[in-house]
Formats: structure tokens, sequence, C-alpha cells
């Protein structure tokens, strides 16, 4: 089975857990709402690119743990998205969560994806002493003080240091995807946290120049938000030309991170790709 079909399956199976005929049902199609169709699936691409490359024997711990990435992920969406964060009414070329069911529901599904990620790990039939080491990482993703909870608040701090909140707000959930598939195969997670550390930053970066110099058409979403909403990025502090120099170094430094494995050249074409998709046509343009 290849990777998005694992990854597809995953997401579908714990959703339609949650999915009884006696639930309220506004939640239930909310929820299914933000998580299909897919966006990039980046993040649990990586997580099984990384287990690939740790020998990935227990593919359903594996999935589990990639599904658990994008659950987090998609309800930092729905979170970031509400008229309190972002005000943003366009995610992934269709009307936002909130936008299409509420503010109350959008809390809500956002609420329940958080926890459908925690939940549903505990239904693999994998190595039970694994386990924690995965729980682990998928909380410090999300939580304080490194995750997403932490990096969304450095908003609402008088000061913001930009590599501090880009580690927290993105860089978390991607240092999470590699380390959670290492942990997954069985390997230690730490030499991978590096890997996705730099990605996350790089993914950012490239956020923040499609910020720029993309428009709503080619993103799916709103363009100039940074701008309009005074936030933290990497064209502002750095200029278009800085930032291009920044998520160069930032690509060559996950590359250069990636442990000596026989996956290894799988996950660097994989990481030059999505830079390349992800670097705003006219830059790219100009870049090559
Ligand atoms: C958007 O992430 C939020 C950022 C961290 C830049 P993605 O660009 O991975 O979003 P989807 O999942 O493809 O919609
Ligand atoms: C990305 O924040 C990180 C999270 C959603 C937590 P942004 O606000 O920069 O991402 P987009 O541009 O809305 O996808
Ligand atoms: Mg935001
Ligand atoms: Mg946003």
């Amino acid at each position: 089975m290849d990777g998005i079909t694992r990854i597809e399956q995953a997401l579908d199976a714990a959703l339609t857990r949650a999915e009884i005929p006696s639930a309220p049902s506004k939640l239930a199609s909310a929820m299914r709402y933000a998580v299909f169709p897919k966006g990039a699936r980046v993040r649990p691409r990586l997580c099984l690119a990384a287990a690939a490359a740790c020998g990935d024997d227990q593919p359903a711990l594996t999935d589990a743990a990639a599904a658990s990435i994008e659950f987090l992920h998609c309800a930092s969406l729905i979170h970031d998205d509400l008229p309190c964060f972002d005000d943003a009414s366009l995610r992934r070329g269709k009307p936002s969560v909130h936008a299409a069911y509420g503010e109350r529901i959008a809390v809500l599904a956002g609420d329940a994806l958080i926890v459908l990620a925690f939940e549903q790990l505990a239904y693999v039939p994998c190595s039970p002493e694994r386990l924690p080491a995965v729980m682990r990482i998928v909380g410090q993703s999300v939580g304080m003080p490194h995750g997403i909870a932490a990096g969304q608040a450095w908003e609402c701090e008088p000061r913001c240091d930009l590599a501090e909140y880009h580690e927290q707000k993105t860089g978390a959930l991607f240092s999470a995807a590699t380390m959670l598939g290492a942990a997954a195969a069985g390997a230690d997670p730490a030499p991978w946290r590096a890997v996705g550390a730099n990605i996350g930053l790089a993914y950012q970066v490239a956020d923040d120049l499609r910020d720029a110099a993309s428009d709503e058409e080619e993103l799916g979403k709103p363009v100039g938000k940074d701008v309009t909403l005074g936030r933290p990025s990497a064209v502002t502090q750095l200029g278009i030309e800085g930032a291009m120099a920044r998520l160069e170094e930032l690509v060559k430094g996950a590359i250069g991170a990636i442990p000596d494995c026989p996956g290894g050249e799988a996950l660097r074409l994989l990481i030059r790709s999505e830079v390349k998709r992800l670097v705003p046509k006219r830059l790219a343009a100009v870049a090559a």
C-alpha cells in the first residue's frame, strides 16, 4: 500500500469511530470537513519516510502516529483561522471551518481533533513499550512550553523572537513527525529531531514568502495576512531575498541532518520536492 493510502485510511478509520449516529452531527461533520479533502499531508508523509528509513517494522503504529500528527495539524488550522487569531475565511480552497459551521462548532472541532490525535493511538495493536515515547513526542509538539500552543501564544506577547515563534508554531510538529517515525519503528528518535525541525523552519519561511508573494488562487487561503495582522515574518525581517537565502540554508541543514540510513535518499528527494512546491511560482522563476 502506498504512503498516501496508508495515511488516508488511518485518518478515516479514526474519524469513523467518532461518527456514531447518536453523536452531534454538526460537530462530526465539521471534524471530517477539516481533515478531508486533504492538504499536502507533508507531516504524515515525513513520518512515514522516517519510519521507512528506520525499518518500519510495526506499520500500524507508524500509520496511527502519522494520523496523530495530521489531526493536530488540522486542528491547529481550524483554531488559527478563527476570528480571534488570523480571521481567515478560506482554507484549502474552501470556506474555513468557522466560516462553514460557525465559531462554536469550529472551536469544538479543533478540540475534538486534538483529543482524537491521542485517543486513536490507544487502539493500535503494537509493542506497548513503544507507546510512552510516541505519546511524549505527540504531547510535546502541541502543548507548552515548546509546542503549537506556545508558538501561537507568542502573538499575544509584547516581544517575540522569530526563530522561537517559527520553531514552536510550525517546527514542533515537523520535528515530531520525523521523531515519531523513528519511535514507531523502535529506533532512537533523538537524531531525527534536527531533520524535522529544519524542515519545519524552512516550511514556515516558505509560507511567509507565499503570504507575501503568492495569491489566493495559488494557495487556497488568504495572502497578505502577516502584514495586515502585524505578525513576525521572515519576509518582514529579512526581505524576500534574505528569506529565500534562509530557506536554502534551512533545507541544506535538514538534508545534512538526515542520519545515515537506507531510506536517506528518498527523504532527501521528498524534502527537495516539497520545497520546490512551496516556493511561490514567480519567485521560483527568479531563483531558477
Ligand atoms: C499550513 O500548513 C500551515 C503552516 C505551517 C505553514 P500546510 O501548508 O502544510 O497546510 P495543508 O495541510 O497543505 O493545507
Ligand atoms: C501556521 O501559522 C502555524 C499554525 C497554523 C499553527 P500561519 O498563520 O502562518 O499559517 P497559515 O498561513 O494561516 O496557513
Ligand atoms: Mg497564524
Ligand atoms: Mg494563519
